[in-house]
């Protein structure tokens, strides 16, 4: 079963490659998104059209000007007839394309903000400089923890819950949703769905210091039975490693500082001041899609996080050359 879904995983990458990725407003894949393009679309056509109007008049009034009156302030009473009527014909045209536009956008809004029974509920907490992802179930055993990168089916609402837990955050997905800020102490929540299979990348959009740059996401939309698969691969605990090189690695991971902040369900690791580990390796990147997932990308990360990411929160923790090998065993075996 693993294997077919990341036979099917890989067609749908395969088959989207060309919009891999897709991180951009004017690439709607979904209808909360579409809304906003047409806003976008909307808004800059209308000021163009404004723009190029007042243009031209400023042209025609610079080319059709006259020579100097004798008496500048002596009052022709029919061109002052024809000024008040163009100047009060523009007043109103301007009061009524604010009021249109504004309407608009109450009205984007407003169906931007609806809401529908949801099929999945997301919890997502922003932290310096990662995102934590805990999808909500009706049985605790059923609890799937990943970070940095959301799954969710096709054509399916999607209830996402923000919250953060040192300073402000914004979570956008510019291909499915618009900003949303993540503030401590409160629960914003959005709703979104996606229209068609694919990876859309997302970006911190709040300054959150050093490494603000590099807290990014993947959502990966799935169709609803591969999306199932993947709740259930997921919700299981870490299978145990087999073969000795990755035993071996298990060893080093319990006896380093990694389980002092890190996760892998099914083993003593167990704290959740760092992303759940629990299936790391079928993740498509590493620290908050800074690096690709690769054997030589987690290697990179673990002999020197400082490095690749100033001022995160993990340290370098101090590893013999013999035992990289064995500890990227086990890592990218976290499938
Ligand atoms: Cu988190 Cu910027």
């Amino acid at each position: 079963m693993r294997f077919r879904l990341t036979l099917a995983a890989a067609s749908i990458l395969f088959f989207t490659r060309d919009c891999l990725a897709s991180q951009s407003t004017l690439d709607p894949q979904g209808p909360q998104a579409e809304h906003l393009a047409r806003l976008f679309w909307i808004f800059t056509g209308v000021c163009t059209f404004v723009w190029v109007a007042v243009m031209i008049v400023l042209l025609a009034a610079l080319i059709r000007r006259k020579a100097e009156r004798p008496d500048p302030l002596q009052l022709e009473p029919a061109t002052e007839r024809r000024s008040a009527a163009v100047v009060g014909g523009a007043v109103v045209a301007t009061l009524l394309t604010v009021v249109a536009l504004t309407a608009l956008s109450y009205l984007s809004q407003r169906q931007l903000f609806a809401r529908e029974k949801p099929a999945v509920t997301i919890k997502v907490t922003g932290l310096q400089w990662w995102w934590d992802v805990r999808y909500e179930t009706d049985s605790p055993d059923q609890t799937v923890t990943t970070a940095n990168e959301i799954y969710v089916p096709v054509g399916e609402p999607v209830t996402v819950k923000l919250a953060a837990n040192d300073v402000i955050h914004s979570f956008w997905v510019p291909s499915l949703f618009g900003k949303q800020d993540l503030i401590p102490g409160q629960e914003n929540e959005i709703q979104f769905k996606a229209s068609r299979p694919g990876v859309y990348r997302g970006q911190c959009a709040e300054f959150c210091g050093w490494q603000h740059a590099h807290m990014g996401l993947l959502v990966v939309a799935l169709p609803s039975p591969l999306f199932q698969q993947w709740m259930k691969l997921q919700s299981a605990p870490a299978a145990p490693p087999q073969d000795p090189i990755r035993k071996k690695g298990a060893e080093i991971f319990e006896s380093k500082a990694c389980i002092m902040c890190h996760t892998v369900r099914g083993t003593s690791a167990g704290s959740r001041v760092g992303p759940d580990l629990t299936h790391f390796g079928s993740r498509q990147s590493i620290a908050s899609a800074t690096l690709p997932m690769s054997r030589g990308n987690i290697a990179a990360w673990v002999v020197d996080p400082q490095g690749i990411k100033p001022g995160v929160n993990m340290p370098n923790v101090s590893i013999a050359p013999e035992e990289l090998d064995p500890l990227v065993s086990y890592l990218a075996g976290l499938q």
